[in-house]
């Protein structure tokens, strides 16, 4: 019993003591450790990100980096086109200096506003982008930005910079740049421009044409018994034949026979008495 037990410490001995010359960084060059899981000296601690400083320190990463281990100290460096501006470690490098308007290629470069003008970091260089509508026609963005607006009625710069539109009179009615594009104002009043001809202007009275009455192309259709007229902006109407009546409904047809109709005889609603007939608009016996 004796025996066995000295046996077992002097094993015991052994197997721990193997372990912990191991661990000791004795006989290991300056800047490595045996860190355990290769044999010798391999783990070189000064910038090992996995044994920074010492064996199991493992370096992390915060975010857009990726860990180093320099002379035994965790950092980080920044990932390709991110920095870390405002020098903590807790976001980690949270700049896109590729994008970042406040901090475009360089932390605190700010893009310049000009008026406007929207500025852009792209690729890490400051470009202004003029806000829908505007141009910058005179290609001085410092001085003045995007200094007109080419979708109003500028004649000068109708549309985009340096196209013109002349205001001019034409027959009937107004032509010029109006929300950018060089075009029809206004035509006078009951005028229409039907056949789409700036020359002749606002060529057609819509107040008037049976055939385009109140608007282009819309045609007073010939009814029974009666003549169309064009009535300014009430459309079409129908004046009636002689012999015949709408009996003051103007817009419907003419169609009672006020010349034979015993009902209706010379006018609408008057009635012949029994036994008489209507001729030429007259009650006969
Ligand atoms: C436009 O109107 C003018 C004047 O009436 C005429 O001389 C010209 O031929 C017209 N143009 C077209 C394309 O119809």
């Amino acid at each position: 019993m004796a025996v066995s037990h000295s046996a077992f410490v002097v094993l015991a001995f052994l197997v721990i003591c193997s372990v912990c010359t191991r661990n000791v960084d004795a006989g290991c060059p300056s800047g490595y450790k045996d860190c355990g899981y290769s044999r010798g000296c391999k783990s070189a601690v000064k910038s090992d990100v996995k044994n920074c400083g010492n064996c199991g320190v493992k370096c992390h990463s915060p975010s857009n980096a990726t860990p180093v281990c320099s002379n035994g100290v965790c950092g980080y460096r920044c990932k390709q086109y991110f920095k870390d501006c405002d020098k903590r470690k807790d976001n980690g490098c949270e700049v896109a200096i590729r994008t970042d308007v406040k901090n475009c290629g360089r932390c605190g470069k700010v893009c310049p506003q000009f008026k406007n003008a929207v500025s852009q970091c792209r690729e890490g260089r400051c470009t202004s982008k003029c806000m829908p509508g505007y141009s910058d026609c005179n290609n001085d963005m410092v001085k003045d930005g995007c200094e007109t607006f080419v979708m109003g009625s500028d004649g000068d710069n109708c549309g985009k910079c340096g196209s013109k539109c002349a205001f001019n009179q034409y027959p009937f009615g107004v032509y010029g740049c109006t929300a950018g594009k060089c075009q029809l104002i206004q035509c006078y009043r009951g005028m229409t421009d039907c056949n789409g001809n700036i020359t002749d202007g606002c060529e057609t009275n819509t107040y008037s044409d049976l055939n385009n009455c109140n608007g282009c192309g819309s045609v007073c259709a010939a009814r029974p018994h009666s003549s169309p007229i064009c009535v300014n902006s009430l459309g079409c109407y129908f004046i009636c034949d002689e012999g015949w009546s709408n009996c003051n409904r103007p817009w419907e047809e003419c169609r009672v026979d006020i010349y034979n109709d015993v009902n209706n005889c010379g006018e609408c609603y008057n009635t012949c008495p029994t036994g008489y007939s209507c001729k030429k608009g007259v009650c006969t016996q």
